[in-house]
């Protein structure tokens, strides 16, 4: 099998698709940041996402559970076609679990009131209900004790983990991921790492942006190459690492490695 048929044979049916973005253009203001990018998830795949600073990642990304507002293409999450009315994004959100590189957890609240707050406004669950979901998915990242302390309280890595659990509480069927790690101390991100690896090892379908190209190794069924707001490549993770077959990426790769 030659390399272009091993990689076209690696992309996911499309009638699997958790994900569907088709055409997909983004413009802020006159900056054109997004630019005709077809990207398709397929139900329990993990995408791990790289390029330069500025090449639209988090753009991307953000535009899967509505946080942008594309300009024009089709962005469609489990069938369900991403529309900035307030219906249409609390479904989107009911399936997409997202967390960022600067955690954001709510400062003035609780670890555990963090993650019961949507539990309880959006579900409408009681707060008992709440707290116990919650604290089986602490448990589950490891900070269970640290869940009556406030965000300032703990670490860089076990803020993230409190993160990673409040958007698993909402039982997302996809995960989103903006540079999880980036933010954090060195031996911090290898907790965190392992956090992730876990959930994928689970078969949680998962979009990860993130330059540490060995979790990509380990983890990812498909590496997508992104650089001024186009998919230049994408394929399995040793292909694209051992073989670019664009300059962009072999430079990008020489600057990470
Ligand atoms: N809210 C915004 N308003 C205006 N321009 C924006 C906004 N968000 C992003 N941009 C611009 O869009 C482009 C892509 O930004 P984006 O944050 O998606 O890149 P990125 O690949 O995630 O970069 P990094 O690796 O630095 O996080 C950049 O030129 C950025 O300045
Ligand atoms: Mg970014």
């Amino acid at each position: 099998m030659n390399m272009i048929t091993s990689r076209a044979a690696a992309a996911p049916q499309a009638a699997l698709a958790a994900v569907h973005m088709s055409k997909v253009d983004k413009h802020f203001g006159i900056n054109h940041v997004l630019k005709g990018v077809d990207l398709d998830i397929a139900q329990g795949e993990r995408v791990v996402i790289c390029g330069p600073s500025g090449s639209g990642k988090s753009t991307l990304i953000r535009c899967i559970n509505g946080l942008e507002t594309i300009t024009s293409g089709e962005v469609v999450v489990f069938d369900e076609q991403v529309r900035p009315d307030n219906s249409t994004l609390r479904k989107i959100r009911s399936n997409v679990g997202m967390v960022f590189q600067s955690f954001n957890l709510f400062p003035h609240l609780t670890v555990l009131e963090n993650c019961t707050l949507a539990l309880r406004r959006n579900l409408g669950m009681t707060t008992a209900e709440a707290e116990e979901i919650a604290l089986g998915f602490l448990s589950k990242v490891h900070v269970q004790d640290q869940a009556r302390k406030h965000p300032a309280q703990l670490s860089g890595g076990q803020q993230q983990r409190v993160a990673i659990a409040r958007a698993l509480a909402s039982r997302p069927k996809v995960m989103l991921f903006d540079e999880p790690t980036s933010a954090l101390d060195p031996e911090m991100i290898k907790e965190v790492l392992q956090t992730i690896i876990e959930l994928a090892e689970e078969g949680m379908t998962m979009a990860v942006v993130t330059h540490e190209l060995g979790f990509a190794r380990r983890v990812a069924d498909r590496v997508v190459f992104m650089a001024d707001g186009e998919i230049i490549e994408s394929g399995a993770p040793a292909e694209l690492f051992e073989t670019p077959r664009s300059a962009r990426l072999a430079k990008f790769l020489d600057q990470v490695l």
